[in-house]
């Protein structure tokens, strides 16, 4: 009797903490809040809609985000307790994310407006999205059918050998409704973003009140031919790209972006939750897809793959891994969960359906295989940073690679693995954390792409507050490199030339 009386009383902590937290946030919260003003899909209005000939249902966005915190409900993962930062039991931790992510939405085939049980919502500004330097500008931008926006392809060979085209990804987030309600802050004025409301109380950490909860499913056009593990995967029609390779796509010109309704299939799950317990403030889990899993629908056969609460910022690549293609020893790496056998299982010949990232660390199996869930989402914020070490300045002058040399440069590198706690801004190149959520900054980052350039909204449009601020940040991270090179340097007199413009 008392295991569960101690379980009570802990969940009751969580509850008081996130209670006296909500009050601050709520005196501060703006109530006087625009609502419904974004666009639902890509170029809506604008030649994007559905085809005359289309008679299915039509992606709507869920955008009445709450102007007060919804209060915390007792959530089935408080019940499953911590031990120096992570949950003491993961898989049980990671089971009731996923639970509670799927009540009342797989009944609403994740039409979230129509979810029974509670509500949900979905971030604005995804109709119109680059998730990929190299993609056209705003081409990523979300499909009619399901909101799906266009992810990362897969390249030959990635999920399985059988696999020989480019596959692409599709995907779509959903938030619980404390995670809408820092969102809706941010956007409260939705011609005005303020990336510094996500907390509205500026004497704290800018980040989601504690219970936020993203639930993002992750569908592929990969078929059953390509990945076996695919057989009787969930399968949708949403308006995909006719033509799946983004090498040729991007060629141009914009008619290579055609789209056509076309079946993807559901391969993988991810979630992530602010839970306070957690040792950086959030716990980042994902599901893979197994046609073999006992499991009476496409739902349950969803694996669970691993959760990550911390990158374990010490742990070298050597200390783990003996080669950039392993063998890996994952025993350093405290501060996750991997589902072992699933591991071994699911990557043996013709499968790769590999869900390791950079030295053994989770990440999803469409992810980048040198990444790590948490690596990726530290860095949100705005303006956005570079999401792994290989994509940043920094990685091009020590002319980093991941492919070949993962365990060079880790000085460097590591701060990539580190464990930003939550609320806390990633480089000092950003100005406001997005508390990691990628979709929050890049969503800022799609506003800014439409609505600060030289032809957005023309002469007399109000300028936006964040095109002004992007302005100025602009000009000191300019002004800043310039300094350094001149730093110390003396003039023609012995001045210093170091800040003379
Ligand atoms: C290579 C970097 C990268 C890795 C690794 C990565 N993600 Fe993401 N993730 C992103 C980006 C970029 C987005 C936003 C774009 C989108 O959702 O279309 C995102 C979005 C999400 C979202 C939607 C909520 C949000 O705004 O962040 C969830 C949940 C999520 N990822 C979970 C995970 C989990 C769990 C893992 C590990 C299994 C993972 N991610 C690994 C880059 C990454």
């Amino acid at each position: 009797m008392a295991i569960p009386l101690l379980l009570f009383g802990v969940a009751l902590l969580a509850g008081e903490a996130a209670a006296s937290n909500d009050a601050a946030r709520n005196r501060l919260a703006r109530t006087d809040c625009a609502r419904g003003a974004f666009k639902d899909y890509h170029l809506q209005g604008q030649g994007g809609d559905p085809p005359a000939d289309y008679k299915g249902r039509v992606f709507k966005l869920s955008q009445d985000y709450p102007v007060q915190i919804p209060p915390p409900e007792h959530y089935p993962w408080l019940d499953v307790p911590f031990r120096d930062g992570g949950p003491a039991d993961p898989q049980a931790y990671l089971r009731a994310l996923l639970a509670y992510g799927l009540e009342g939405n797989v009944e609403a085939d994740f039409y979230v407006e129509d979810n029974k049980v509670r509500k949900w919502y979905g971030m604005p500004w995804m109709d119109w999205n680059t998730e990929v330097a190299s993609d056209w500008p705003g081409t990523d931008g979300r499909e009619f059918v399901h909101g799906f926006t266009h992810e990362f392809d897969s390249s030959g060979d990635t999920l399985s050998t059988l696999q020989h085209e480019f596959v692409d990804t599709w995907s779509g987030a959903y938030l619980n409704d404390r995670a809408a309600f820092a969102v809706g802050q941010v956007y409260c004025d939705p011609n005005d973003p303020q990336p510094g409301a996500l907390n509205p109380d500026p004497t704290g950490l800018n980040n989601f009140p504690d219970g936020a909860f993203i639930i993002k499913l992750l569908f592929s056009t990969v078929t059953e031919d390509e990945l076996p593990i695919a057989k009787g995967a969930l399968e949708w029609t949403a308006d995909v790209f006719v033509n799946d390779d983004p090498r040729w796509r991007n060629e141009g010109p914009a008619s290579r972006f055609a789209r056509r309704p076309g079946k993807i299939r559901l391969i993988q799950i991810d979630v992530s939750v602010r839970d306070e317990r957690s040792l950086t403030g959030w716990l980042l889990g994902t599901f893979g897809y197994d046609g073999n899993a006992e499991g009476a629908s496409p739902w349950a056969r969803m694996v669970p793959l691993g959760l990550q609460w911390g990158n374990n910022p010490k742990v070298t690549f050597a200390q783990t891994c003996a080669g950039p293609d392993g063998p890996c020893d994952r025993s350093k790496l405290t501060e996750q969960w991997i589902n072992e056998d699933a591991a071994a299982r699911l990557t043996r010949a013709p499968l790769n359906f590999n869900h390791l990232g950079f030295g053994g660390r989770l990440a999803g199996p469409v992810d980048n295989a040198k990444a790590s869930c948490m690596g990726c989402h530290q860095t949100a914020g705005f303006p956005s940073a570079p999401i792994l070490p290989e994509f940043s300045a920094n990685g091009a002058v020590l002319k980093l690679d991941a492919a070949r040399r993962p365990a060079t440069d880790q000085s460097f590198r590591m701060m990539y693995y580190g464990n930003v706690p939550s609320g806390v801004v990633f480089s000092d190149s950003q100005l406001y954390s997005s508390d990691y959520s990628l979709q929050l900054s890049m969503s800022l980052q799609n506003f800014a792409s439409r609505r600060c350039g030289a032809q957005a909204g023309g002469p007399d449009a109000p300028q936006p507050a964040i095109c002004g601020r992007l302005g100025a940040w602009a000009k000191a991270q300019k002004a800043q490199i310039d300094d350094l090179l001149s730093f110390g340097a003396p003039g023609p007199q012995g001045e210093p030339i170091h800040g003379a413009r």
